[in-house]
């Protein structure tokens, strides 16, 4: 989703803002600019498309200054055209924002000169503070003035024409923080984009604006009070996001996953005493319903949780996708336990839901993968699941993190309030920490199922089935595939199928049907001969056991490694991965970048 950057400095920043545009792609973006105060005047460039084209348009005639602002544009408001990319200007105001101004129609018919150029909800910010700079305001009280006007989300960055070295800037809604650097100051949508840049980062609260001079950073809360916030080191830094040898990120990040879970599970299961304690904090004893939003693949994450906690730990859980949540009026308790899943941290639907439980009394936890996310310092308990930065928009090892730290987490919560034997707390957690050596081996099946992708890649429609807790897992390997493919496909519970979606099964619709060998794996088997037998193209993924006993309706069997029932879904999820990735490749699709996508969704 949009993205910003914007660099403050006593250098030139054009090439530094471009190298921080690219730093944003990850996160999805249609058109993208850059605007600077070349000698104190706005100058700007823009084009539609990925970032090379602006960076052609800058060779041709190069904009230079030491105070800029640019910006990677995912469409709301208006076609993605270099029309409506930012930074937009109007009068000394040049503007680049990230979110929604929800009341921009009724602003822009307020002012005196209503004249638009763009479909935007952001130019009338610049409309705004110009228009307070005509009625005599200094351009920090014409900044103020502004804010006070606008409802919805917004992170923007703003430079003023004649206001030498200065970016102004606020958010509310959406993420934004601010580098600091040695005699320059920095402004990005978040670390990434800084990384090349600087390792000191204050994230501002919401409400917060600021001020920044090469040499100092203001910071004021939304009463316009000055405040201190705090800073914070980031580790990592700019090589954590190079794809080394591998063709796409989504690939590297497919191959981290024995690493990636491994620490994930360091945090939260013990393997020398094998168990799975209650991080500091939460005690799932407390509760007596746990109520998990997420939107996306996390909320796949989370539908498996619920088979998770309830089967071990008898605990009910509500799972809903975040912008449903607090729009239906969901009957909370003090008894009640919420989580929010989100990799990012930063999804303003499941941020949006965050804020209501607590605003409603619920005691909240937030399990993230950036731990400097809004998410994670809003929420009462912040859950790590450490998987590292994730850049593919199509989730992968974000997506086992979360499951292995919910399934973790369910094995405490057993521990805490029922009598789980020791010797099964022992089996389970025995299970969970020989995962990352099962996703090993699960990921030496890669050159069959690019075979098999070969055959799907050729399909216009697909179905993934599963039962039990493989039910999220068929969801998510449609999801895969639909993102990164473009190919349709839905996910079913395997029982589901013959109460309509079976109508659209015809002589060779490809089924991909999720079967470990476990309790429900002849009823999922019955419902595959029910599909086969109507011509349909089965791959069956299963386990050992299952391929021997599935019998001959599959044209091609994925055999997984074998392992407990309790953590086949994290191991299944590396075979839907490989499935939709190899897919995409054949097809030639922007795999890393699929088009309308956006890694992180910032409004609502
Ligand atoms: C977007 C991404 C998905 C992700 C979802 C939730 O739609 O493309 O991959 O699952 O957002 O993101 P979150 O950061 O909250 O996990």
């Amino acid at each position: 989703m949009c993205g910003i950057i914007g660099i403050a400095g006593r250098s030139t920043v054009t090439e530094r803002l471009v190298e921080g545009l690219k730093r944003l792609e990850y996160r999805g973006y249609d058109s993208s600019g850059i605007a600077i105060l070349d000698g104190g005047e706005l100058k700007r460039e823009r084009a539609e498309g990925k970032i090379k084209s602006l960076e052609a348009k800058l060779k041709d005639g190069m904009i230079d200054g030491h105070t800029g602002i640019a910006h990677t544009r995912w469409a709301t408001h208006g076609v993605p055209n270099e029309t409506n990319a930012h930074p937009h200007f109007f009068g000394r105001v040049g503007v680049v924002h990230n979110g929604i101004i929800e009341n921009f129609l009724e602003l822009r018919a307020s002012l005196p000169d209503n004249h638009f150029r763009t479909e935007t909800d952001t130019e009338v910010v610049a409309h705004l503070i110009d228009d307070a700079l005509t009625r005599g305001l200094d351009s920090k009280a014409a900044f103020q003035d502004c804010l006070k006007k606008l409802r919805g989300a917004y992170a923007f960055g703003v430079i003023i024409d004649g206001v030498k070295d200065q970016i102004f800037c606020a958010r509310a809604g959406s993420p934004l923080a601010i580098g600091i650097g040695d005699d320059e100051m920095y402004l990005g949508s978040d670390a990434m984009a800084l990384a090349q840049l600087t390792n000191r980062l204050i994230y501002l609260e919401e409400g917060d604006w600021a001020i920044l001079s090469p040499d100092s950073v203001d910071i004021f809360d939304k009463s316009g009070a000055s405040v201190t916030r705090a800073e914070t080191i980031i580790s990592g830094g700019p090589a954590m996001a190079e794809k080394g040898n591998y063709r796409h990120f989504m690939l590297k990040e497919i191959y981290e996953q024995p690493e990636t879970v491994g620490r994930t599970l360091a945090n939260y299961v013990d393997e020398f005493n094998l168990t799975a304690d209650l991080p500091e904090g939460l005690n799932f004893s407390e509760y007596d319903r746990i109520v998990i939003i997420a939107c996306g693949t996390a909320c796949y994450a989370a539908m498996v949780a619920k088979y998770w906690f309830e089967q071990l730990a008898g605990i009910a859980v509500d799972v809903d996708v975040a912008s449903e949540f607090r729009y239906r009026q969901p009957v909370l308790s003090p008894k009640s336990l919420f989580i929010a899943v989100s990799q990012s941290g930063e999804t303003a639907d499941t941020l949006a839901a965050l804020r209501y439980c607590k605003d409603h009394g619920v005691r909240t936890a937030a399990l993230v993968n950036v731990m400097t996310s809004t998410m994670a310092r809003e929420a009462d308990i912040a859950l790590p699941i450490n998987a590292g930065p994730e850049i593919g928009v199509a989730s992968t090892k974000a997506f086992t993190s979360q499951l292995t730290a919910l399934a973790s987490l369910a094995l405490s919560a057993a521990k805490s309030r029922k009598d789980l034997s020791r010797d099964a707390e022992i089996r389970l957690a025995r299970a969970l920490i020989k995962t990352p050596r099962k996703i090993k081996e699960a990921l030496e099946l890669d050159a069959q199922v690019e075979q098999i992708a070969f055959e799907l890649s050729k399909s216009r429609s697909a179905f993934y089935l599963g039962r039990g807790s493989q039910v999220p897992i068929a969801l998510e390997g449609a999801l895969k595939l639909k993102e990164i493919s473009y190919i349709h496909a839905e996910g079913y519970a395997a029982g589901e199928l013959k109460h309509g979606p079976i109508a659209l099964i015809e002589d060779g619709t490809p089924v991909i049907v999720i079967a470990p060998y476990d309790p429900l794996f002849e009823k999922t088997i019955s419902n595959l001969q029910e599909v086969a037998s109507r011509g349909a193209r089965i791959i069956l993924i299963t386990d050992d056991i299952g391929a021997k006993s599935a019998g001959n309706m599959a044209s091609e069997t994925i055999v997984v490694p074998s392992s407990d029932s309790f953590v086949a879904p994290i191991i299944m999820s590396i075979a839907i991965q490989l499935l939709a990735y190899h897919t995409a490749v054949h097809l030639g699709t922007d795999v890393d970048q699929p088009r309308n996508l956006a890694k992180s969704v910032t409004v609502e």
